[in-house]
């Protein structure tokens, strides 16, 4: 597709320069725009996915915990993973049954909040103990009302986009370590607990080839040491291609893989496992826009860069800093052309920058190596107050902002609906809010 002359920004949504201006000129940037097409196709897309005997899929909703993407994500038939009591809460004011929500979480809650845990799980919340305190600190309550309980195991194989998203290694400490198993597991027969739900998250943004590995690790796990359990759960960290020399992860390729091998299970075994996934990436990052206008343009001389400097950093989107994440750029002049899109031919572009923030911080930065330092990227030359879009920015950006850092103020999200209209979905915090809970 020729992108420039459609103005669409890319191959795979219907937002186009022109609605990038109406939206900045309509709410201020910096926002976030949000597809909800893609959304939905997204959710299509995952629900297709091949399995053997049933597939639950759950939103992993640390993602982008915003009520409306919950409401559509949900809509479209998928359930929830939450990673705090406060997301769970969240999800469940979106309007999602609690029955429709497991809780994956690092807390260990006290006093009200076990109090809080305890009624949601009356209400039908699959708790998943990630640790042997959580497992001992339910463990009569479980007992007492025969609830089954989901187990978060260590794998001790893990994947990621970076080291600090591999949640599966023996330097991360998410889930039950193998070495406690027997630990968990005689708990577990003293109270009379069963673990009906195995799950396992070995991180974000890997490879398929380990995706697959923690399927057999898993399920050979299940044979050994979970023998009631009737759900297998593989986790998120499907791969999503923000950049266009990424891959994403091919669906069919890893459902079917998963479909065979829990077959086989069922051949050795005679247990029907259930499957689930969960991701969040795969569903919400090439969603979402974050849109900022140029503010100011510098250089550093014949050795040094250029820099274009916008209205929205690390505190719209911290994933350059925080993981080294490359997201791909899209330049809209103040008019509404669409003058470079990474994913167009860009013919004749032979300006290069790197695209930075307005934060006090030299980390402030959409374009960092791997060491931190900043790197030009090639990118039409905007004017002032043209607009620098970055796209993959619907996932762990506005959930993961490090907002207010400058005393910036949070940024609105904005969704483009399926009739291209936009309804905003969370406004901009006021000066006001920032200031408010100040004594
Ligand atoms: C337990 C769990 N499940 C699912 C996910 C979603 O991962 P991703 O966004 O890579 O799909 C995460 C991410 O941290 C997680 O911790």
């Amino acid at each position: 597709m020729n992108i420039q002359s459609t103005g669409k920004l890319n191959g795979f949504s219907e937002i186009t320069s022109g609605a990038i201006k109406e939206a900045a000129e309509k709410f201020g940037t910096p926002l976030y725009l949000y597809d909800e097409k893609f959304i939905k196709d997204r959710c299509r897309l995952l629900l297709s996915m091949p399995s053997a005997y049933a597939l639950t899929v759950r939103y992993a909703m640390k993602a982008n915990s915003n009520r409306t993407f919950l409401k559509i994500i949900h809509s479209c038939g998928l359930k929830i993973d939450a990673s705090s009591l406060n997301e769970a809460k969240r999800a469940n004011l979106a309007g999602i049954p609690y029955e429709d929500i497991i809780l994956t979480t690092q807390e260990v809650p006290e006093g009200v909040q076990m109090a809080s845990l305890k009624e949601m799980i009356k209400g039908g919340l699959k708790y998943n103990a990630c640790s042997l305190r959580q497992l001992y600190n339910i463990g009569d309550f479980a007992a007492e009302n025969k609830i089954k309980l989901a187990v978060r195991i260590h794998p001790g194989i893990g994947a990621g986009e970076s080291a600090s998203r591999n949640t599966g290694d023996d330097y991360s400490c998410f889930g039950i370590h193998r070495s406690d198993f027997e630990k968990a597991l005689n708990y577990a027969n003293e109270k009379g607990i069963i673990f009906g739900h195995v799950h396992v998250h070995i991180g974000s943004g890997g490879s398929a080839a380990v995706w697959k590995a923690n399927i057999d690790l898993e399920l050979s796990i299940l044979e050994k040491y979970f023998r009631g359990a009737e759900t297998v759960s593989f986790g998120g960290g499907l791969k999503e291609a923000r950049m266009p020399y990424e891959n994403a992860a091919d669906i069919t390729e890893l459902g079917l893989y998963a479909k065979a091998q829990t077959e086989a299970f069922y051949q050795r075994t005679g247990r029907k496992l259930k499957t689930e996934i969960e991701p969040g990436t795969f569903i919400a990052a090439n969603a979402g826009y974050a849109v900022t206008k140029v503010i100011d343009k510098k250089q550093t001389g014949a050795n040094g860069l250029n820099f274009v400097i916008t209205d929205g950093g690390m505190e719209i989107n911290a994933r350059p800093l925080m993981y080294g994440s490359v997201h791909p750029f899209y330049a809209v002049s103040n008019g509404g052309g669409l003058l470079f899109s990474q994913f167009g031919e860009n013919e004749g572009v032979n300006y290069s920058a790197a695209v930075i923030g307005r934060c006090c911080e030299s980390g402030d930065s959409q374009c960092l190596d791997e060491n931190g330092v900043n790197v030009a990227r090639k990118i039409a030359e905007p004017e002032i107050s043209d607009y620098i879009v970055i796209g993959g920015a619907g996932a762990y950006c506005s959930a993961m902002a490090p907002m207010n850092y400058n005393s910036h103020l949070q940024a609105p999200e904005i969704l483009f609906t399926e009739d291209k209209t936009f309804k905003v979905i969370r406004k901009r915090q006021t000066f006001d809010q920032l200031l408010e809970n100040e004594v």
